[in-house]
């Protein structure tokens, strides 16, 4: 598999390291250590170039992604379907600010309001990340919550509140960043948004119990204008919220006028098998949402992302100077996010999502190892629950052994490979994962 001078390395136990890391990795991996701030840790390799689901390193060594930049790559790497978008759209016009519309912005619009089922009145706002795009839902959900009776100022109200749940992740600006769980990431950074307040995930009670928090009186809290949940908490570990319980905070929001906003950032266009997780009855129990967000796989690797608010009257809460960005809707972007959803379809990648989740699923048990407990999660975003936390030892040894993947968790693998991924390519990173030692040391 590899082209790579150093192909004789070996690794500490005397095994052959196929993917060494190279002197050209390792002279552009100081540079960027010198340049850039280290929000991200020293990245593993530095990448060259890519194609189908294959990405090459600035050395020559060859790796099958099954991370897809992160649930992002939905068609893999220079997709010619892609490539001819963007090149056709950047020579006709990369950029308008919005003072002007383009068409592929108004096509790819519609075309998102329709994947989503979304009823008649529904409206899209497009950013550029899926931060911005919870950004966007907060907002919304803040102008709602304005408009139910017990936050009215003028009558002695509260503040309407928001609920996200633990280990939820909404992306790291402020607003985002206060709906998100983990203590390390967000507690640097506070005092955050206020009236932002986190329930325990997948307990019924506690949902009713802080909605029951609402009230006159010195204890008494504001109405909740909406809970933000993800069907999958993605950087939680792909940890798979239970339908029934989905079911439950679908009616608790309604009994009490609030939203349900669900964050597709990381679960949206189609990598559950579904075009949006919501759609997947095993997840959702069936549910509709009041706003989906979505960005990371919308234009397969050009950054945006978006708010869908599903019928007119929550819409039309945004009005002009409500909310905005430079870049929003910006026509290379809905280019390649359009030549996305097309290829989705005309290709069929729903299924095929729904059909390699499942070979992969199957091969990974089969492999039988003593360090794969099992696998979690749904179509082609899934985890293997190890059985030790060695997952950066893991994700270390499959890079080194040519395949991509990550550690989600100190115990848990992430595999979210590109929606073409085909079946030679599960069999190959089944056999790889299947080679992968038992006895991997533990994380420090
Ligand atoms: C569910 C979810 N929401 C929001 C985000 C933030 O997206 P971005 O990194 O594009 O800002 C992520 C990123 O991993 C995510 O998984």
């Amino acid at each position: 598999m590899s082209t790579n001078e150093n192909e004789t390395e070996l690794s500490e136990d005397g095994g052959h390291v196929p993917n060494a890391m190279g002197p050209q990795d390792e002279h552009w991996l100081d540079e960027y250590s010198d340049v850039h701030m280290n929000v991200f840790g020293a990245p593993l390799r530095v990448m060259d170039h890519g194609s189908g689901t294959r990405l090459w390193d600035i050395d020559g060594n060859e790796y099958l992604d099954f991370l897809a930049g992160i649930a992002v790559n939905a068609l893999g790497y220079a997709h010619p379907a892609w490539v001819k978008a963007v090149g056709e759209q950047a020579a006709l016009v990369a950029h308008t600010s919005n003072y002007f519309a383009t068409r592929p912005q108004i096509e790819l619009a519609r075309r998102l309001v329709s994947i989503a089922g979304a009823p008649e009145g529904s409206h899209v706002y497009f950013g550029n990340s899926g931060a911005e795009a919870n950004e966007a839902a907060i907002k919304l959900a803040r102008l709602y919550g304005r408009t139910l009776p017990g936050a009215l100022p003028s009558m002695g109200g509260k503040p309407a509140r928001i609920l996200a749940l633990t280990h939820g992740f909404h992306g790291r600006t402020l607003g985002a960043l206060s709906a998100t769980w983990k203590p390390s990431i967000r507690k640097p950074f506070e005092p955050l948004l206020p009236a932002v307040e986190f329930v325990e995930s997948g307990d019924t009670l506690a949902m009713v119990e802080a909605f029951a928090q609402t009230g006159n009186g010195p204890y008494g809290k504001g109405p909740v204008a909406a809970v933000i949940l993800e069907l999958i908490q993605g950087e939680a570990g792909v940890r798979p919220l239970d339908a029934d319980y989905v079911k439950a905070v679908r009616s608790i929001c309604d009994v009490h006028h609030a939203l349900m906003i669900i964050d597709e950032v990381q679960t949206g266009i189609g990598r559950t098998g579904h075009w949006f997780a919501f759609q997947c009855d095993a997840l959702s129990g069936g549910v509709v949402p009041d706003a989906v967000t979505f960005a990371k796989a919308v234009a397969s690797g050009f950054p945006m992302g978006g708010l869908i608010a599903f019928g007119k009257p929550l819409s039309d809460l945004f009005t002009p100077g409500s909310h905005g960005s430079t870049f929003a809707g910006n026509p290379l972007g809905a280019a390649a996010a359009l030549a996305t959803l097309k290829t989705i379809e005309a290709d069929n990648l729903l299924r095929n999502a729904r059909e390699r989740g499942a070979q992969l699923r199957r091969g990974i048990m089969a492999c039988a190892s003593p360090l794969f407990e099992y696998v979690r999660g749904q179509g082609l975003l899934l985890a293997i629950q190890l059985t030790h936390p060695c997952a950066h030892a893991a994700m270390q040894w499959a890079l080194e052994h040519g395949l991509i993947v990550n550690a989600v968790a100190p115990d848990a693998l992430r595999l979210a490979p590109p929606l073409i991924v085909s079946e030679t390519d599960v069999d190959e990173a089944v056999a790889i994962l299947g080679a992968m030692p038992a006895d991997l040391p533990n994380d420090r």
